[in-house]
């Protein structure tokens, strides 16, 4: 569906490759990451990349059958920059010579000093004689390739900086994508401009081809989407109806398990504002149901994975001839990380959204934000007019409350939690706090303690607070409130939810701990 220039970032198994995608998304240029293994001559000349960047990669180019890219990229005629291990295989493969460590590995912070010679993308450069930059190398390039000149060195890096300026060949040993090379960016920057990039990587643009490319797509054939309330899947929807009108059908499964008036929100922005065919599903019985008795959190969380695909066919199949499912699938899902290891990684939680309907539906998927980060998917929809209150929601669970309510879940405890929460989320906007937390919420714990109110005896539940700040939900840490914000928030729910008589704060990282209870 592209029009735009395209850059492709090569990867060969980096930690931070997505950075180099997140540093040109910035500077408005389109680029898609994709592992060696698939990128072929066919691939090269399909996809017809007007810049190449080879990642970083944890194998080294000595070892036999590491990994390469092929020898025809270097036949396009365009403008390649080699981070790392890229500098290390595009030197190996066009006459240079790479060497193993031998005390010049060098990991961390390191400083670059220019030499004689100038390179236009290192504009900015230099401005205090040296640079910061950010290594992580074992291996290093003892011999560089013909046509190749030194334009920067560092104590254990002679090559740091190399170019072969009449191919617009550029490599260099550090990581310019990185927070610790702080002027990384620059050399993005100068690098798209030599590869003849304008940067017109807009939202703008982008909701125009993404309307163009669903209205292709779909035809005059129905589309029905799973709405969960979310960020990712209302953008997806409010994208597509714009693009298609009448002919897309939300679904919104309503388990029971929604903070408080989060279900009326979804109901009255989609259906009232946005004038969309909208199906409330409203299950929660069926839920509760399914539930009572279970407290283990994976029966739980495969209870609720399960039955929501059943309502959600129920539904799909009563609009009637739906051919496409929508998705708000990103990026960060499609990019097919190169694994070196090969090994399963272990099931900590079986994840349950609307993005994992089942292929037996039989019907083709519609995933207009694909090409998309979160934080892009944001800006497309404030660029389609989503309140700005809604495009920062924190995320929210597809089991919902179920896993923050461990042991057994009960409408009482619902109930309970439901009201705590609001309390909590509310004493964080009163406190301007929202924007600055990742996720914040109450967990309603399967325990009573006894406690004394006036002259009486209590003997209620317990709950657990928990706020994290994190960038991507991977990692965590748990929010620094002041005891005073705490103290406050614990009176309040004390005095206004009946059923909880003592208040506690989660300071659990993840890892070690996980965001969610359960
Ligand atoms: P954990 O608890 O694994 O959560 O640290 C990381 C992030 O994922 C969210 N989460 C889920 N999101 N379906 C979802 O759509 C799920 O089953 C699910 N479980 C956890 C969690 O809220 C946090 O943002």
């Amino acid at each position: 569906m592209n029009c735009h220039d395209r850059l492709l970032i090569i990867d060969f198994g980096s930690q931070v490759t997505q950075l180099i995608a997140r540093r040109l998304r910035e500077l408005h240029v389109y680029c898609e990451i994709h592992p060696f293994q698939k990128v072929t001559d066919a691939f090269l000349a399909e996809f017809a990349p007007k810049a190449v960047i080879f990642s970083g990669g944890p194998a080294s180019v000595i070892d036999k059958g590491s990994p390469r890219p092929p020898a025809s990229v270097f036949t396009l005629g365009v403008p390649i920059l080699g981070i790392c291990y890229g500098q290390q295989v595009m030197m190996e493969m066009l006459g240079g010579k790479v060497e193993r460590g031998h005390g010049t590995a060098e990991f961390g912070r390191a400083y670059v000093t220019p030499t004689e010679e100038r390179l236009d993308i290192l504009n900015g450069w230099f401005l205090d004689a040296k640079e910061q930059v950010w290594m992580s190398h074992g291996d290093h390039v003892s011999r560089i390739a013909p046509g190749f000149e030194v334009f920067g060195t560092s104590p254990n890096a002679p090559f740091a900086i190399t170019a072969d300026v009449s191919r617009r060949f550029f490599a260099v040993q550090f990581h310019p994508e990185v927070h610790h090379t702080p002027n990384g960016k620059t050399l993005y920057a100068n690098f798209v401009r030599e590869a003849g990039f304008v940067g017109d990587w807009t939202m703008s643009a982008y909701r125009e081809q993404a309307i163009a490319a669903i209205r292709e797509q779909v035809g005059d054939g129905k589309v029905i989407c799973g709405l969960s309330g979310g960020v990712d899947s209302s953008v997806a929807a409010v994208l597509i109806h714009e693009a298609i009108g009448e002919q897309l059908t939300c679904v919104f499964v309503d388990h029971g398990l929604l903070r408080q008036g989060e279900a009326e929100q979804v109901v009255t922005m989609f259906r009232d504002h946005y004038n969309m065919p909208l199906i409330h599903a409203d299950e929660s019985d069926l839920f509760l149901n399914a539930l009572e008795g279970v407290s283990d959190p994976e029966v739980k969380r495969k209870t609720i994975g399960r039955l929501f695909i059943d309502v959600f066919q129920k539904h799909a199949t009563a609009v009637g001839g739906a051919k496409f499912l929508a998705q708000g699938t990103l990026y960060p899902d499609v990019i097919e990380s190169v694994s070196f290891s090969g090994g399963p990684s272990v099931t900590i939680k079986s994840h349950h959204n609307v993005g994992g309907l089942p292929e037996r539906m039989g019907l083709k998927l519609v995933e207009p934000l694909r090409e998309l980060f979160k934080d892009e998917v944001r800006s497309l929809g404030v660029e389609l007019g989503l309140p700005p209150g809604f495009i920062g929601r924190h995320p929210f669970p597809g089991p919902g409350l179920a896993i923050r309510c461990p042991g057994e879940i009960t409408t009482e405890k619902l109930a309970i939690l439901r009201q705590a929460d609001a309390v909590f989320i509310d004493q964080i906007r009163r406190h301007a706090l929202y924007d600055e937390i990742w996720q914040a919420f109450v967990a309603l714990l399967p325990v009573r303690t006894v406690g004394v109110m006036g002259d009486g005896r209590t003997y209620d539940y317990a709950c657990a607070l928990r706020a994290v700040t994190s960038v991507d939900g991977m990692t965590a840490d748990y929010y620094p409130f002041t005891h005073d914000f705490l103290g406050e928030t614990a009176t309040r729910i004390i005095n206004e939810v009946k059923g909880i008589n003592r208040v506690t704060y989660d300071i659990t990282s993840k890892p070690p701990g996980t965001i969610e209870w359960e």
